[in-house]
This record gives C-alpha cells, structure tokens and sequence, in this order.
C-alpha cells in the first residue's frame, strides 16, 4: 500500500494526543505507519480560502482549508447540519431544506478534491468520513482519480423512508457508488442500505455486501468504530484530587453518582433522561438525597436553532427537577454546559455507578464505551444503554433501554442501583472484553484491510 490518504470535514490537533477521542487515535496511528496525508477545514471561516496550508506533524501531513463565510453557512450549517444530520437521525421535522444548500454542500466537496488531487500519487489509498463529505469520491474520479477510495459513515444510516425523504437522495446514493467500500457502524445500517439499494437502484445487488454498477466492484460492511482502551483505562486511574474528594464524599452520605456526557444535540435524548430520572425520584423515593446525576453538555453547533432550542429546554427541566427535590445539603441534578478535559471526565466515569447512556439515535456513541473501559474490575459501574446507539449491538450485557419510555429507564437505574457486586462484575468483563477486542486500532486495521481486499470478511447477513 502506498500513502494513506484521509479525508473529513475536520482535522485533529495533532499536537495535543492527550485530548485525542477514538476517531483520531485510530486514524492518527494508521496516518503515522503510512506516512499519510490528513485533509479537511481547519475550523477556521475567512473570505481567504485562496492558499490551503500544509503542516508535517510526526508523519502526518496536514492539509487543511478555511471556509468562507457562505460556505459554512450552506454547506457545514446548511446541507450537513440542518439537512443530512436530522433526517439520518431520523428527525425529518427538524430538517430545512433548501436547494442553495445542496449546491454549496457539491461545490466545497468539489473544490476540497481540487485541492486534493494535485498531491495524490497513483498507490495512495483515500478514506473518506462522514455525511460531510459524501460526494468526494465521486468529485476525485471526475478529476480522473482511480485510486481505491472508502467511505466510512459514522452517524446511522436511516431506513429507506427517511433516508428517500431527502431531497437529491438519488444522488448521494450515486456519490455513495463512487467508492469501492462503504463502511457503516451497524449491521442494522447495512441492512438499511441494502433495502434502499434494492427499491431504489438499478445496480446488480449479489448481497447486501456486494453490489455491482457500471463494470466496478463495489463492498459494503459494518465496522464498529472503538476507542483507545489502554489509554483511556490509564487516564481514568490517574489521581484526580477533586474527583476523589467527592468520591468521599459520597460515599460517606451513602450517595451514588450517574453519569452522562454529550455534546447538547437533539440526538442524545437529553430533556427523555431528565424525565426518566424525574420519574426514578418519584417512583423510588427512597433514593431522594441519596441519587445524584451528573449531565455534562457541551456547546455545539449553536448557530443551528434547534441546537439553542434544546438548550433552553434543558435548563428548564433541570431546574424544575431541582426545584422540585433538591435540599439545603443535596441537589439532585447537576447539569454542566461546557466540555470537560478527558483527564477529569476519565476519573468521573470512574467513581459513578451508573453510565446512562440514552440517545434517541447515534452511530455509535464512543461514550458508551469509555464508560466501560474507565470501571474498576473490583467495584465497577453499570451501564444503560439506549438500544438506538449504534454500541448496542455489540454492548448487549449493558442494561439496555428504550429511551422514549420513560419508565423503562427509571426502573433501570433503579435495577442498576441494586445490582449485585457479582452480577456487575460478570456483566463488566464481557462488556470490557468486547469493547477491548474492537478498539480503535482494530477498527481501522479492520477497514483498510478490506478497502485493500487483504480480508475476505465473514458474510453476516444473507
Ligand atoms: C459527530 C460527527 C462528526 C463531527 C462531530 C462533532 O460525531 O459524526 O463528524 O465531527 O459530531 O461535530 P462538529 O459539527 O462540531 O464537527
């Protein structure tokens, strides 16, 4: 194999690993054995767009742009954020369509292969990521490219209604059939776009992970994508002063800690866990002084309104829950709105009994993991887990829950908050086990050896 060429919307910081989440360190590390090429925006938005730069970092090079101001509006906002976003999160009302959005989404996916093809050599290997950048393999082999060029989507893949409900659907279906693979997280994703293949395309099906179009070859798999087990276990044992003082704390009022960590997106089902666990405190009031939940948002996507939305929704039910329950020396809810540094959130996850992980739909959740690699063998957490995360399928011994009922999850924490050491233990080491195996390393040996053809992947769906 030649140079290992990545393509996403962002690029990391490849000076600071520490902060690094699953997506980067396997990437990262694939890029540093190729000697690789990492293209995408550098988060920045300037009317100046005319001179990509290129940074070499430990064997990566970098090759980033800014974005003008339109195009972040159009196409990061716009077609990205407020169009595919939504609706592949099957949140079609909240999608705003608008046809400026669409051309824009095509043009900067063109103009970032213009600025990419000149640099590419004939062996390299292209991986393209996310929704973001769905037309780029198509926009390369108009520039004549012919190189192997993957996609892997990290968010879900809909099912045929929702995904045909969006507008130019036809054509990311042919921009998708520009790669040679197509990764997904899930089995239930492959399958989603198979049944749109098979109602909505005229290419040769053999089965949901072959289809053939226009004499080419084209594979399709799932790749749950897994985190840096190893370094994030490290963090989470790191003496953490403050942590460790309200571990104490807690345990000496005999209180327990539930966690959860998300970007504020719509996704997450953030105002659904408030209620569950309003619902929990109303249903078991003997955990009233005694439960604490711990919800750390962070900022994103602001300038998309129904990202301010869900805001104002949350501190709204936060402080009514709070209102409601809390005493002079216990609140039960603590919502914080901004990001947290991995070297506290590792030691938090540590000391909570309870993960709850519940979004409405996500691709993966990574969270969902780190949780479990943070716990101690000797006294570890439990997780609830939404069974529309992508890590469900692979996570089955979390307590898994459907995060529209309300009481489901509220009698989860309470089934998590007596569980026997030994049953938590025994779901903890085929949870770690799991999330061991299928870490981020393997995650991306697992895609390149199939985007190279070195494996032949078990079928898993007939
Ligand atoms: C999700 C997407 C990523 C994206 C990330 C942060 O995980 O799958 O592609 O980078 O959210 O969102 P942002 O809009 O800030 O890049």
């Amino acid at each position: 194999m030649g140079r290992l060429v990545v393509v996403s919307n962002r690029t990391a910081n490849l000076t600071k690993k520490s902060q690094a989440g699953g997506l980067t360190v396997g990437i990262v590390d694939a890029l540093k054995s190729q000697d690789g090429l990492w293209m995408g925006w550098d988060g920045r938005i300037s009317e100046d767009i005319s001179a990509p730069k290129q940074e070499k970092y430990d064997n990566v090079t970098t090759l980033t742009t800014s974005l003008t101001p339109e195009e972040h509006e159009k196409y990061y906002l716009g077609f990205s954020n407020k169009v595919l976003w939504p609706a592949f999160h099957y949140r079609l009302d909240l999608m705003d369509y608008r046809t400026e959005f669409a051309d824009c989404y095509a043009s900067v996916n063109e103009r970032f292969a213009a600025t990419l093809a000149p640099q590419l050599k004939q062996d390299d290997v292209i991986w393209v990521h996310d929704y973001h950048m769905i037309p780029m393999a198509a926009k390369l082999r108009q520039k004549g490219c012919g190189n192997k060029i993957g996609f892997f989507l990290h968010i879900p893949f809909p099912s045929i209604d929702v995904f045909s409900a969006v507008p130019r659907h036809e054509w990311l279906r042919s921009c998708l059939l520009q790669y040679d693979l197509i990764g997904f997280q899930t089995v239930n994703d492959v399958q989603n776009f198979h049944r749109y293949l098979k109602e909505h395309s005229d290419a040769d099906i053999i089965s949901p992970e072959l289809v053939r179009v226009d004499g080419r070859t084209i594979h399709i798999g799932h790749f749950p994508i897994g985190i840096d087990v190893k370094q994030f276990a490290q963090t989470s044992s790191k003496p953490d002063d403050t942590v460790e003082l309200e571990r104490i704390r807690r345990k000496m009022l005999k209180r327990f800690q539930i966690i959860s960590a998300d970007r504020l997106d719509y996704s997450k089902g953030l105002p659904h866990r408030i209620k569950a666990f309003r619902k929990f405190l109303d249903l078991y009031p003997e955990y009233q002084g005694h439960a604490e939940y711990l919800q750390i948002a962070s900022p994103s996507r602001e300038d998309v309104t129904a990202y301010g939305d869900i805001k104002s929704e949350l501190e709204q039910l936060a402080g009514a829950v709070n209102g409601k329950f809390a005493d002079f020396n216990w609140a039960p809810i603590q919502y914080i709105n901004r990001s947290i540094a991995r070297s506290k959130l590792a030691p938090l996850f540590k000391s909570s009994l309870i993960g709850l992980i519940t979004p409405l739909r996500d691709g993966m959740n990574l969270v969902a993991k780190e949780y479990v690699a943070a716990q101690d063998d000797a006294d570890p957490g439990i997780l609830i887990l939404s069974k529309f995360a992508g890590a469900a399928e692979e996570l089955s011994e979390a307590l898994i829950v459907n995060p529209y009922d309300i009481n489901d999850v509220a009698q989860a924490i309470q089934k998590a908050a007596t569980m026997p050491l030994a049953e938590r233990q025994l779901r903890h080491r085929k949870l770690l086990k799991r999330v061991t195996e299928h870490d981020a390393q393997w995650w991306q040996r697992e895609y390149l050896d199939a985007l190279l053809g070195k494996t032949e992947r078990p079928q898993l769906i007939h």
